[in-house]
């Protein structure tokens, strides 16, 4: 990664943008100082200490595509609460149904109709027949492990480099020289990663078959394309090697569509044709509102029918107390009945071409040696020439300073872009001018840059 003494100038834009996002943000300052005396590290969840601007922005309500902060500006929102809330914030039908539901009861430990809606239109999009219900991704994916490894009886799982599936332990693990170690920051690991995870490289079929080989991996567990580390694609054919050999090993093959539902109705599954063994979503599926869901090929629900004793069927390590409650299903239902339809993609994946397009012409106009990638209406540019194979390239062209400077030279403009990424996301609700907003602003940052003769 460049240091910022690398880079003429930016030093001082960015000192330039920390000013006046301070001082047009003296209400979020007050309270992000007063936060301090009752939340650790002065935020609700710890990630929200990662903004540009050194403090969050306190936000006071989201509509569609846009959200006001307590210091009275707007923004364009192209974070959408990291995926959560691609559905544009507070959908009408969503926002009806939970009216509607949660009068009349919001957990139970019963089912409703709803589950049943949503079972049968998850098997419609992702072609998987059984499903069941969780809270969030994580626990999505937590139980599909716990799963395959309890109908394969193998212990590892297999994850790719630089991935991540939420805060699941085996997956906090990343290659150094070949061997397998802990990520960088991974908090308290129970274990050593080694013990419990196999790590190969994105678009390395060799790798994954040498490792695979072992006959010791329960599943692998993949997004479709890397999603966590910039977009990382599949190269032609890797998605029919991978299933190629998880079949030949005899391992299951869990999908992780959290993310990659940005590429249509049915995420990259649908749209690709995969099949995987178990799939795993979580985020906009039901609007914002915490649910996920997971779901088995009739093969592995049947063995799982088979693995598990009803008698001990609460204390068994997968599911939960709120899991499946009404109110969650009342929101996928109408989410994806209503909100994230097939007619509503097409349109998002329009505005993302016209994003790419516009981020494209400004890295053309300055000869930057940057790229921009798009996934269905996911879009998002790296500080690096060429597309990145694996998720080593894609760590190696990580540049935190213009990370910092682009997000904070856009918030001051009225954009919010997603944090850890430079990533945007389009949602049902937003318009060609949002985007036109960005290409004008993103246009100008660079343009800034060139003058500077960044890299
Ligand atoms: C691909 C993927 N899977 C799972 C998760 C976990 O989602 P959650 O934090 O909502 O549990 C994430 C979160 O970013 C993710 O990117």
């Amino acid at each position: 990664m460049a240091s910022l003494t690398s880079v003429p100038g930016l030093d001082r834009l960015l000192a330039r943008e920390l000013e006046r996002f301070e001082r047009e943000h003296p209400r979020s300052l007050e309270l992000s100082r007063r936060a301090r005396g009752s939340l650790l590290g002065g935020v609700p969840m710890h990630w929200m200490v990662r903004w540009a601007g050194g403090f969050p922005v306190f936000a006071t309500e989201a509509h569609g595509a846009r959200f006001r902060d307590v210091d009275g500006l707007e923004y364009v929102d192209f974070c959408l609460g990291d995926t959560g809330a691609m559905t544009g914030h507070s959908p009408e039908p969503t926002v009806r149904a939970l009216q509607e539901r949660a009068g009349q009861g919001i957990t139970l430990m019963l089912p409703s109709e709803d589950a049943l809606w949503v079972g049968e239109e998850l098997a419609r999009r992702f072609g998987l027949p059984r499903w069941q219900f969780a809270l969030t991704a994580t626990d999505a994916n937590r139980f599909a492990i716990r799963l395959a490894r309890a109908i394969t009886g193998r212990p590892k799982v297999l994850v790719y480099n630089w991935c991540y599936h939420g805060t699941v332990d085996e997956s906090f693990a990343t290659l150094d020289g070949g061997r397998v170690v802990e990520r960088e920051g991974s908090i308290g690991p129970p274990v050593d990663p080694a013990l419990t995870t196999r790590v190969v490289e994105w678009n390395d079929p060799e790798a994954l078959d040498r490792e695979l080989a072992y006959c010791d991996v329960a599943c692998v567990l993949a997004e479709p394309a890397l999603t966590n580390i910039g977009i990382v694609l599949p190269e032609p054919g890797y998605h029919e090697r991978l299933r190629e050999l998880t079949r030949k090993h005899g391992t299951l093959l869990v999908i992780d569509e959290t993310h990659t539902f940005c590429a249509g109705p049915g995420g990259y599954t649908g749209a690709h044709g995969l099949e995987p063994d178990l799939l795993t979503i979580g985020k906009a599926i039901a609007s914002g509102i915490p649910a996920a869901a997971y779901g088995f090929s009739a093969e592995v629900a049947d063995a799982v029918e088979r693995t598990i004793t009803d008698e001990l069927a609460d204390v068994g390590g997968i599911g939960g107390t709120l899991a499946a409650n009404v109110l969650s299903l009342a929101a996928m239902h109408a989410t994806l009945a209503e909100v994230l339809t097939e007619t509503a993609f097409a349109r998002m994946i329009a505005l993302g071409e016209r994003f790419e397009a516009g981020v494209q012409s400004a890295i053309d106009r300055h000869e930057l040696p940057w790229h921009v990638t798009r996934l269905g209406c996911r879009v998002e540019y790296l500080f690096r020439p060429e597309r990145p194979r694996t998720g080593a390239e894609a760590a190696a062209g990580a540049h935190a300073e213009l990370d910092r400077f682009v997000h904070l030279y856009a918030l001051n403009r009225g954009i919010l872009l997603t944090p850890f990424h430079n990533m945007a996301l389009m949602s049902p609700a937003t318009t060609e001018e949002d985007v036109d907003q960005h290409t004008a602003v993103f246009g100008d940052a660079t343009a800034e840059l060139a003058t500077a003769r960044l890299p």
